[in-house]
């Protein structure tokens, strides 16, 4: 990897060292015999946002879904390198860790809100009943905390038993937000989380990414620049498949170090 993780930014995640909540690792991945990841590195910082860009098709929502062995459900695909989640310093991609338990430790939001056809309540529950949550008042306490964590509680706290497709799309996509919370993660992944939704529903999930920072450690994936530099303490940036420079937000932006990212951020390409 080119960059700053060679230069400046290695200084600020040795010292961060101990404080890196996964990190990627030479990560190479196959659909069948076409290569989409190209041995990726990716530190990601706990408690900080680290946004993912590149042009299309270059390969960051496959990354994502790596995280939570989503790939696993098609035959042929393959994983190569590692990613290790740390304190528990489990490499959810290796061979001996069962996908079911990963999934309930990465929490994943995608660029369509995809409510289950399902109750509110139920919706956000679903996550605590597949760990075996059962205590009612367990259930509901946590229910009603991811609400709150994805500021849908006030809108929703009348109709928590009505169907989550009455919900407008930027309330689905916090209700969406709510659901991956609810199982209490060690990471949430965002991908493109906003690009279906007006710019005021952008602005409430921006809103709760900066809350959420407090508590959680996220990744998102999002085409939009300005966003990645409003929201995000990291910026990473692929193409074709390679992590091409990572560094700090305000440094990536201001001082690209690869020819291919000033090229991108400037808009020449993508
Ligand atoms: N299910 C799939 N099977 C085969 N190739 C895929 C599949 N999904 C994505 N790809 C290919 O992998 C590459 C990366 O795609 P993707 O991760 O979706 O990029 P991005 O999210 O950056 O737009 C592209 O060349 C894409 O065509
Ligand atoms: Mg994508």
């Amino acid at each position: 990897m080119h960059g700053s993780v060679d230069g400046v930014a290695q200084a600020d995640l040795a010292h961060n060292a101990a404080q890196l909540r996964a990190e990627v690792k030479k990560l190479s991945f196959y659909y069948g015999t076409s290569q989409a990841l190209k041995s990726v590195d990716l530190p990601i910082v706990d408690r900080q946002v680290t946004a993912l860009i590149g042009a299309s098709g270059c390969g960051k929502s496959t990354l994502l879904r790596c995280f939570n062995r989503m790939h696993d459900l098609y035959v042929g695909n393959r994983y190569e390198g590692s990613i290790t989640l740390y304190p528990e310093n489990l490499d959810i991609v290796g061979p001996g860790v069962d996908p079911m338990l990963v999934r309930l430790r990465i929490g994943m939001v995608f660029q369509k809100p995809n409510p289950f056809p399902k109750s509110i309540f139920d919706n956000v529950a679903s996550g605590l009943y597949i760990r075996g949550v059962k205590t009612r008042a367990i259930v509901e306490q946590r229910v009603e905390q991811s609400l709150r964590q994805a500021a849908l509680w006030e809108e929703v706290k009348d109709r928590l038993h009505q169907s989550a497709y009455g919900l407008s799309g930027g309330q689905q996509q916090r209700l969406c937000i709510a659901r991956a919370l609810a199982p209490n993660p060690g990471l949430i992944l965002f991908d493109e989380p906003t690009s279906a939704l007006d710019p005021i529903a952008t602005a409430k999930i921006e809103e709760l990414v900066d809350q959420l920072r407090l508590n959680y450690t996220i990744v998102i994936v999002t085409h939009n620049m300005q966003q990645a530099g409003r929201i995000s303490n990291f910026t990473a940036f692929m193409h074709l498949g390679q992590m091409l420079e990572y560094a700090p937000t305000k440094q990536f932006f201001t001082a690209p170090e690869h020819p291919k990212t000033q090229e991108y951020i400037t808009g020449r390409f993508g």
